[in-house]
């Protein structure tokens, strides 16, 4: 077992080629897959093999690069006719996390401008290194302000994975959790199983236990009774995307531990880069939530699901309304209260 994890590599730029980390075949397996054309980056996001807001912003960024690689543009105005299309598909291979269409647009803006080629990959690639070097340094900084807050609470409900795995350093909610033990404090994890997709069940289980942090993983309809029984100390969980006035979109079932942490009176959290805030959309309302295939909650040989017949509705996200969050730990500090002013001047300081 590595020292809290650290060695974990979810997206890499390798020997010129972009590396994930399969995620699909966790826990099972630690298994690397080389994406090598905008198909590849596109299809890989969309059925999580990637998967988590800073990450899939970390691999659409590279993925801009491997676009450039692929298509070998033979002129500036073909580089450029390039990115503007590989901003387009990588950008949307998912609608609710805005980081992914964040990061993409932030490399297609730095690489433009470039006066050949060469110059439009080089500005393209660093781009998404500082991308991916800023996620970094954003949850460490979220795993400090996060542990310094909740420094006497240790019994953490969160929901989905936003650990290493979701991110490009050592997570969001989870890098609260990881703080909390880099600093000597008693932590330990519930975690729902997430479902469909068991990012709880596979993902969180997987990380944490493997960095030696007590993890319990608990159906996702235990929550409100987990809650009421007086055995979690705070609610902790990720974004997908926060509107200008705090309301937040994570991973379906997070509104429902949003609920059952106000009747219990146990804060409720959420952790997030300021590359999840979107001030552009004012609230939850204006979000799009993914819808995920059908087949997601349909049976298959070995696995049982619902008839093949019946209809299926399968958000993959949900928001939770900001009266129900307690506090939103940034990387820039701790916002409360009028998250509507908060969030504005989080922006002016940029
Ligand atoms: O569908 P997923 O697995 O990409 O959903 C991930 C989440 O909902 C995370 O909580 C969110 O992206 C924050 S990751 C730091």
């Amino acid at each position: 077992m590595a020292d809290l994890g650290t060695d974990l590599e979810v997206v890499a730029w390798i020997d010129g080629r972009l590396r994930i980390l399969d995620q699909t075949r966790l826990p099972d397996e630690e298994a690397y897959l080389d994406l090598t054309g905008v198909d590849d980056v596109v299809d890989a996001i969309a059925r999580l093999a990637v998967r988590g807001a800073p990450a899939i912003g970390g691999a659409g960024a590279y993925g801009m690069v491997v676009a450039l690689d692929e298509a070998r543009p033979s002129g500036v105005e073909e580089a450029r006719a390039v990115l503007e299309a590989a901003a387009a598909r990588i950008g949307a291979a998912r609608p609710t996390a805005v980081n992914l269409p964040w990061a993409v647009r932030r490399v297609r803006d730095a690489a433009i401008g470039g006066t050949s080629v060469e110059e439009i990959r080089r500005l393209a690639l660093d781009e998404a290194h500082a991308i991916v070097a800023e996620d970094r340094e954003a949850c460490a900084a979220i795993g400090a302000h996060g542990a310094e807050l909740l420094a006497d609470r240790h019994r953490i409900l969160t929901h989905c994975n936003a650990g290493r795995l979701a991110t490009l350093g050592i997570g969001t909610a989870l890098g609260v959790v990881y703080a909390k033990a880099a600093a000597g404090h008693p932590v330990e994890v519930y975690a729902p199983e997430t479902r469909p997709l068991l990012q709880g069940a596979r993902l969180t289980a997987w990380e944490l236990h493997r960095a030696g942090i007590p993890v319990t993983v608990l159906p996702d309809g235990a929550g409100a009774t987990l809650l009421a029984s007086g055995r979690v100390d705070a609610v902790v969980v990720g974004a997908d995307r926060i509107a200008a006035n705090g309301d937040v979109a994570n991973k379906i079932g997070t509104f429902a531990h949003a609920v059952a942490a106000a009747r219990a009176g146990v804060p409720f959290y959420v952790a997030a880069p300021r590359s999840t805030f979107d001030p552009a959309t004012p609230d939850g309302d204006h979000i799009e939530i993914e819808l995920r295939a059908p087949d997601e909650l349909r049976g298959a040989p070995g696995r049982p699901g619902a008839p093949a017949e019946v209809a299926v509705w399968n958000p993959a996200f949900d928001v939770t309304p900001h009266e129900l969050v307690t506090g939103i730990i940034t990387d820039a500090g701790v916002l409360r209260g009028d998250y509507s002013a908060a969030i504005a001047r989080l922006f002016e300081q940029i």
